[in-house]
């Protein structure tokens, strides 16, 4: 198992920023190797570098005295360069290319974990063909998708034992495996695992289409928002859920302009339960800003599909399901937090918008969303305070989604509340260049209510 472990130097000698490193990867401790190194000049801390996975060097050199030194080398192993401003972003394409990647340092934990969670399911990929239960290999799997999988049971599945040790519980290809799922669920089973190899299969398998018997594009969408969601929580935004997410971009643009979708799942009970909410509201969010956004005229898909991207993520640093549903749902709850824990919350759009700098498929207005993800047209948003004059219509419609989509969660979904809501969030996006916003969503809801009530 030694081998399978991703081996991480250090190369620095200022203490703090090692204890730094090593209190954010102490959750990661039985899958890596943590090392510290003093000098690149050293010839056995070469031949140590040389035999690692991945190197983090912070340093203040220069971008091109940086490659030099990489290639001078011979490593081919990651280089992960920690200074105070990142390149611009074409640099770093280039530079991710050559297996270089910068950070800005000092850096969040989430944004470091983030970061690392890449690393890692690259390091898994490789070890793979030798599939082992080894911890780096296993992924955790939300029981609603288990359920979905149809008559046999198509990969095996584990339970977890202790933080290094799984074991098997359902074998691939048996039948009736959903009475044995159960058994455990009952037990107070929370979390089951697959292996790595199989999580890939399983998201190649929700990107081609449906797999089970049923056939229905919209639970199918369903199914593949849950699987999102599931990656997002456990493993942050990783290439992964990257890749996934735009697929499902793709495929809620196709069926949420129309408000026959949008009546649809205003009335589907799955939506209703409050604890589900960290799961299924951004998909929710994504249907409204794809719905608004027709309305709007912008046919440009790319528009719609940033829109619907920065809705299906908005929430992914947050890695807690308890947090996800306090803050948009019980924020006066979130005073019980400690201070760092606030702290998280209150920047979580910024955050989030750092650690999407770092992956250069996502568009810089998907970022821009998220990181005024919870400002607000009157400036009673956080955490900058900003109001409609410095918000871009992208951001206008994405927060009144968000926000009706809030409010319907609070009202359990009553189409009898509907009215009042609408009107009040009316009010409130009524400003400045958010009009016109504000005039389409009140149009749609009232003929969807309508709708309802005939
Ligand atoms: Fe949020
Ligand atoms: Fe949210």
């Amino acid at each position: 198992m030694g081998s399978d472990k991703l081996k991480i130097i250090v190369l620095s000698n200022d203490n703090a920023i090692r204890s730094k490193i090593s209190s954010y990867l102490s959750n990661k401790k039985s899958i890596l190797e943590l090392e510290f190194a003093d000098s690149i000049e050293d010839i056995e801390v070469i031949k140590t570098l040389k035999q690692s996975d991945i190197i983090i060097w912070p340093n203040d050199k220069a971008i091109q005295d940086i490659r030099d030194i990489y290639k001078m080398m011979n490593l081919n192993c990651r280089l992960i360069c920690c200074q105070k401003e990142l390149p611009e972003r074409k640099i770093l394409e280039e530079l991710s290319i050559e297996n270089i990647k910068f950070i800005s340092f000092p850096i969040k934990a989430v944004e470091f974990s983030s970061m690392m969670q890449d690393l890692i399911e690259d390091h898994a990929n490789k070890h793979d063909k030798n599939e082992s239960e080894s911890p780096c290999n296993m992924y955790p799997i939300q029981t609603n998708l288990l359920h979905s999988w149809g008559k046999y049971c198509p990969f095996n599945v584990f339970l977890k034992i202790s933080e290094c040790k799984y074991i098997k519980f359902l074998i691939e290809g048996s039948d009736e495996y959903t009475e044995i799922l159960d058994k455990y669920i009952n037990k107070g089973v929370k979390e089951f695992f697959i292996t790595h190899n199989d999580y890939l299969i399983l998201k190649e398998k929700l990107i081609e289409g449906p797999f089970n018997s049923s056939g229905d594009p919209t639970q199918h969408l369903k199914q593949v928002n849950v699987f999102l969601q599931n990656m997002l929580l456990s493993t942050g935004v990783s290439s992964e859920a990257i890749e996934l997410a735009d697929h499902l971009s793709s495929q809620v643009l196709r069926n949420f302009d129309e408000d026959t979708s949008l009546k649809a799942f205003l009335l589907d009970p799955m939506f209703e339960d409050n604890n589900q909410f960290c799961y299924n509201h951004a998909y929710l969010v994504s249907a409204v800003c794809a719905q608004l956004a027709s309305l709007l005229g912008w046919n440009s898909q790319t528009i719609t599909r940033k829109l619907v991207m920065a809705s299906l993520l908005h929430d992914s640093s947050l890695d807690y399901p308890e947090v996800i549903i306090m803050h948009d749902l019980y924020p006066e709850k979130l005073k019980e937090l400690d201070r760092e824990e606030k702290d998280l919350v209150k920047y979580h759009g910024p955050t989030l918008a750092n650690i999407l700098i770092q992956h250069i498929s996502i568009d810089t207005d998907v970022i821009t969303i998220i990181k005024n993800s919870h400002e607000s047209p009157d400036g009673t948003g956080y955490p900058l305070k900003t109001n409609v004059s410095n918000l871009n219509l992208q951001t206008g419609v994405f927060l009144l989604a968000h926000e009706f989509i809030v409010e319907l969660y609070k009202v359990n979904f009553d189409s009898k509340e509907v009215d009042n809501l609408v009107l009040k969030i009316f009010e409130k996006y009524n400003r400045g260049h958010f009009e016109k916003i504000a005039k389409e969503f009140k149009n749609i809801f009232f003929k969807v209510r309508d709708s309802l009530v005939a």
